[in-house]
């Protein structure tokens, strides 16, 4: 079977918000991940499974534009003089890790070819053998033994209690200019914000929000990177002597260098200026060389593909380079065939800074009024007729009886939290079908909210978060395919009506009490005895992490 995917450049933004541009998720995934270049189109063929006709002589035009709060992506991706299909790297084989045989295997089955017209209008023309359900097989096989390797690394939760004997932080105090500084550029990254400095007020948590309670802010989607360096700052096996350590942290907010970058019109050279020379300063460090960098971690706020430029323009090569192959990467969306890439929730809107500010909280969102089955917050995607959003609004605003409830985030209704919050603790349930990436900020905040996820693509979060979110998806989350949703097999909301109230309750309760506290990142300064925050979760598994590398 053959497939050809034609790319329109996109037209010049006049106005960004307004660039018209045409998503399919699944081809960025093919084309930015490279390998998954390989595995994903034999995803691809699995996910819109069914019939070879339909990918037979497709057309796509793969250019990305995001809606979703502040973002936009315009990805010229695919114009690489050549796929290349790397071998998933695995750097550690002390614990059981999968062979990644795949490679051998798809490579005879999949021949690339990648065809130029001339630019700005690349062609790539793709050919995959006709035998691929093994090998489609084969490649979730090898996301699902990543996942069960980041899972082995969960640490005892009796242990993590333990003294920070052979558990020492030690945090490198990088020159300014690869993380203060650039917060410092907050007003000048977001050319249609007028006040994107605002999100980094209290540190990084942004302005507070009392009417939603305690422990609430507007926390921007990327300021992860701040909110953990000031906690890792205060942990308490913290230490100032790298000759103590046990785990190296690398404070070096790679996802804002990026966004400062994304929206101007720079060479690749300036947008990789920063990430050469943090790997300059790093390699003139002892620790870096002494274990290759094993034991070093970055937390970066951004999607992995933001940091894996394969394409003209988008994003840095940070996560390409060889010297960053070995270290931890922590991620609110990780890049599926790569074990090093671990990931972690996006920030919430939700720091608290006590065991009480979480029991509040819990007590309020599970004695909640939830006046409506279901709703969905979010924005259709006109360009991309693949994406399932404008079937689910339809299904939403068609239901009976109001019991759908949709929040049109194009029009600028979820710019404010609290009419986010309160729409989800009012529902049972959240749709969160997939925007232009994967995962969305909007699951965690449909969890926090006491508001059971609707997922369409495992890719979502069961393919993501081992750390945070339990192997036994049913236990928070409903999952229905999307290739079921746009082949109108399915009414969503007529099929959530019919769950039971049991299992309803029974889901929630497990989101409210086991997961929720878990899920989110405390304010820098908070005591948690009870409970352990989606912070001291990454860090107890990091720590547990490099003991085993011994
Ligand atoms: C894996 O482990 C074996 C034996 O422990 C060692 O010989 C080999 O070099 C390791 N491979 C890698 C890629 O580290
Ligand atoms: C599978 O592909 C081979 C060559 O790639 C071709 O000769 C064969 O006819 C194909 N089989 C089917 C069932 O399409
Ligand atoms: C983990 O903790 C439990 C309960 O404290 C204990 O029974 C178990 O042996 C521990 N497992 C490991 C691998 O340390
Ligand atoms: C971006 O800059 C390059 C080099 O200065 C220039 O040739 C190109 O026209 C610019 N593109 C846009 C969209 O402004
Ligand atoms: C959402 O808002 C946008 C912009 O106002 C509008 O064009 C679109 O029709 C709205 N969608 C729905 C389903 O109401």
């Amino acid at each position: 079977m053959a497939i050809s995917i034609s790319r329109k450049k996109s037209k010049p933004a006049k106005k960004v918000e307004t660039k018209e541009c045409f998503s399919r998720v699944t081809l960025l995934f093919q084309i930015l991940y490279r390998i998954p270049a390989a595995c994903f189109l034999l995803l691809l063929v699995f996910l819109w499974s069914s019939s070879t006709t339909i990918i037979s002589g497709n057309i796509v035009h793969v250019c990305v534009s995001s809606r979703k709060l502040n973002n936009l992506y315009c990805l010229s991706a695919g114009t690489q003089p050549s796929l290349e299909l790397p071998v998933p790297s695995i750097n550690d084989n002390s614990t059981s890790t999968p062979s990644p045989s795949i490679n051998a295997g798809v490579k005879e089955l999949v021949d690339v070819v990648v065809q130029y017209q001339d630019e700005p209008d690349p062609i790539i023309r793709t050919t995959v053998g006709n035998d691929s359900d093994e090998e489609v097989a084969k490649a979730l096989k090898i996301v699902e033994e990543f996942m069960q390797v980041h899972r082995s690394w969960k640490s005892n939760m009796s242990r993590a209690q333990a003294a920070c004997d052979g558990r020492g932080i030690y945090v490198y105090d990088l020159p300014t200019k690869f993380n203060k500084d650039l917060v410092g550029q907050c007003g000048d990254m977001m050319p249609w914000e007028n006040n994107f400095c605002r999100f980094f007020d209290n540190e990084a948590l942004g302005e507070a929000i009392p009417e939603l309670g305690k422990g609430w802010y507007h926390t921007n989607q990327y300021s992860l990177e701040p909110i953990f360096h000031s906690r890792v700052l205060k942990h308490r096996c913290r230490v100032y002597n790298e000759n103590e350590a046990k785990l190296f942290y690398v404070p070096y907010y790679g996802g804002l260098d990026i966004l400062r970058w994304h929206f101007k019109n720079v060479s690749n050279d300036v947008k990789d200026i920063l990430t050469l020379e943090l790997i300059k300063w790093l390699q003139s460090r002892k620790p870096w060389i002494q274990n290759s960098g094993k034991d070093h971690v970055f937390v970066l706020g951004k999607i992995s593909w933001d940091f894996r430029r394969t394409d003209k323009s988008w994003g840095t090569s940070l996560l390409e380079l060889d010297q960053m192959q070995n270290p931890m990467k922590l991620l609110i969306e990780r890049q599926p065939w790569h074990v090093n890439d671990i990931g972690i929730p996006h920030p919430t809107y939700f720091h608290p800074r006590s065991d009480d500010d979480i029991i509040a909280w819990q007590l309020k969102i599970i004695q909640s009024q939830r006046k409506s089955r279901v709703c969905f917050a979010g924005g259709a995607r006109p360009g991309d007729p693949e994406n399932i959003r404008s079937i689910l609004i339809n299904q939403c605003s068609s239901s009976e009886d109001g019991n759908c409830r949709f929040l049109n985030c194009t029009s600028g209704g979820c710019s404010q939290p609290n009419s986010v919050i309160e729409l989800f603790a009012e529902s049972e349930f959240c749709l969160q079908p997939p925007g232009d990436s994967a995962t969305r900020k909007s699951l965690f905040d449909s969890l926090v909210s006491g508001c059971i996820p609707v997922l369409f693509n495992p890719f979502t979060a069961y393919y993501q978060y081992a750390w945070h979110l339990p192997e036994d998806h049913g236990k928070y989350s409903v999952f229905i395919d999307k290739e079921e949703v746009r082949q109108m097999k399915v009414n969503v909301v007529e099929k959530l009506m019919q769950i039971p109230v049991r299992d309803r309750e029974n889901m929630r309760r497990y989101i409210v009490y086991e997961l929720l506290p878990g899920l989110v990142y405390g304010d820098p300064n908070s005591q948690l005895d009870k409970f352990q925050d989606a912070f001291s979760i990454t860090m107890n598994n990091l720590l547990e992490r490099v003991n085993r590398l011994d």
